[in-house]
């Protein structure tokens, strides 16, 4: 709603915002259509600003925690208040209090994948405010997530028997697909449970190099973290197929029941990737159910030198592809493909009495595909980004990535300091810091000494780097010992950042 001067002067106000103030507190209803046109405007250049000055932002903060809270009121507003305040906040306490996963010199976990599309998209579902909990609460939203899954599915050369479902995160897919397994192995559970009934132990086995989202599953299905197994991993990160098939039989000699094994494709570590066509075999022989976490090699797939990141997938159960790690979707965009999907419905399809009359037309409901019931427009997202990049614009970009990676590696290489700490897989690099211990402390130089040293110091090259604002690192352990690692997927990282990570690198080493 409109104000003009002499009508602010009349109720005593002393401008425009406070007249929104009173408006919001004191009337029903939304913001007045021109209030909102111009909000809008003010956020559009308020976005565009944002991205066009990222590179100019510190990556991460480096105050103490609390320092975000310690400036905010501990109570709720009582009164409404203007707009604009509230996005200078968003500037003044917000902005510095973040570590900004879309900036060009942010290289942790797997990089990034915010784009411009992708702000596009994220930005068009919240006027539609969709819940698509079944067909008929949004035509559109059910239709345009099946098509979406199966693009994927036809860019991942997957048969068409696999069927999908897009869920928020990998951790949810996993703890999905493991249900259906479940159900599967323990028929009548979504039924009884698994107590008081004569069931064996199940099992889980997952490489020592698998993500924890195994152990969280198993937690959720009440079947025990402890009964997910760790299998060894070879000199490469993968997982060692003897020891799979060691381990299955031991179990079996005890009574227990080999339920799933989850085969991972590209590797949370380093992104290694385990042998699925032999894993495939051993979970034929022993009737196990297969599970692929591709939550971030998928997407590399879509690369036609990468398809062999797929062999053997049209033998498996089911898998998970994060299109938010490695194809562009800004979190949350998670894919579960099972092999027939009517499987993962059986689990989890159960109508309310209130929902009865949504249900009648016999299209596809996605909430009978899991725990959710309300769902937002998930695919809107991939959709817009997807056209806009096409697979062509997908397929170059993720090339970048590899070639950025592998040109690190070249450089670390070189160096005699470091050393790399794993092959060079996808868009990540794994490297340790390895200078003869003579340059970096006195005393006994047994190798585990000399080791827990290197530990610390490759710990603490990351620490100091990323307190430091210019560059964003994570570091992870492979075989017990400490290394840094750079994961590329942003956009925005180009070569010379790259450049300029690896010069602070080596200062930070100079100066320790
Ligand atoms: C291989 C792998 N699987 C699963 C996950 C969990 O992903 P999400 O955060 O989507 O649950 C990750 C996260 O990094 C991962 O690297």
């Amino acid at each position: 709603m409109k104000i003009s001067a002499r009508s602010i002067s009349v109720l005593g106000l002393r401008s425009e915002d406070d007249f929104q103030i009173v408006h919001m507190t004191s009337y029903l209803g939304d913001t007045p259509p021109n209030e909102f046109r111009k909000q809008l405007h003010e956020l559009a250049d308020w976005i565009a600003d944002f991205r066009q000055n990222i590179k100019s932002l510190r990556v991460a903060p480096d105050d103490a925690p609390g320092a975000v809270r310690a400036q905010l009121p501990s109570r709720a507003p009582e009164d409404g208040e203007p707009f604009g305040k509230i996005l200078a906040d968003i500037d003044r306490l917000v902005v510095p209090g973040m570590v900004h996963w879309s900036h060009p010199m942010f290289l942790g976990y797997f990089g990034w994948t915010t784009t411009a599309p992708g702000i596009l998209g994220e930005i068009l579902s919240a006027p539609l405010s969709v819940n698509a909990m079944t067909w008929r609460t949004c035509p559109a939203a059910t239709e345009l997530e099946t098509v979406v899954i199966d693009w994927l599915r036809q860019w991942l050369g997957l048969p068409n028997e696999f069927g999908g479902v897009v869920y928020d995160t990998a951790s949810v897919g996993i703890m999905h697909a493991l249900a259906v397994a479940r159900e599967e192995a323990a028929p009548s559970t979504r039924k009884l449970g698994l107590i008081n009934r004569d069931l064996p132990r199940l099992r889980i086995y997952a490489s020592d190099q698998a993500h924890s989202a195994a152990e969280k599953a198993a937690i959720a299905l009440g079947i025990g973290e402890e009964n997910v197994r760790r299998v060894p991993s070879d000199d490469q990160f993968c997982m060692d197929i003897s020891s799979l098939r060691h381990m299955m039989a031991q179990d079996r000699e005890h009574r227990f029941r080999p339920l799933a094994v989850i085969a991972t494709v590209g590797t949370t570590s380093s992104a290694s990737v385990d042998p699925v066509p032999e894993i495939a075999k051993v979970c034929g022989e022993s009737k196990a159910w297969l599970h692929i976490d591709a939550a971030y090699g998928g997407g590399f797939a879509t690369l036609p030198e990468y398809k062999w990141l797929t062999n053997g997938w049209s033998e498996v159960d089911s898998i998970v592809v994060n299109p938010h790690k490695s194809l562009f979707v800004p979190l949350d965009f998670s894919v579960l493909y099972v092999r027939d999907l009517e499987r993962l419905r059986r689990v989890f399809t159960l109508v309310p009495e209130v929902l009865r009359g949504d249900t009648i037309e016999g299209e596809k409901n996605y909430m009978d595909y899991g725990i959710q019931l309300g769902r937002r427009f998930r695919a809107l997202k991939a959709w817009v980004i997807w056209r806009l990049l096409g697979r062509a614009g997908i397929v170059s970009r993720l090339r970048e990535q590899i070639r950025l990676a592998n040109l690190l590696a070249t450089r670390i290489k070189i160096d005699s300091r470091f050393e790399l700490a794993a092959p060079v897989s996808l868009g990540v690099v794994c490297f340790r810091f390895v200078s003869g211990i003579g340059d970096i402390g006195q005393g006994s130089t047994t190798p585990a000494t000399t080791n827990g040293k290197l530990d610390k110091l490759n710990s603490e090259i990351v620490e100091r780097i990323n307190a430091s604002g210019r560059a964003y690192l994570t570091q992870t352990k492979l075989r017990g010992r400490t290394v840094m690692r750079i994961g590329l997927g942003n956009v925005l990282t180009t070569e010379e950042h790259i450049r300029k990570a690896w010069e602070i690198i080596q200062q930070t080493v100079s100066a320790l």
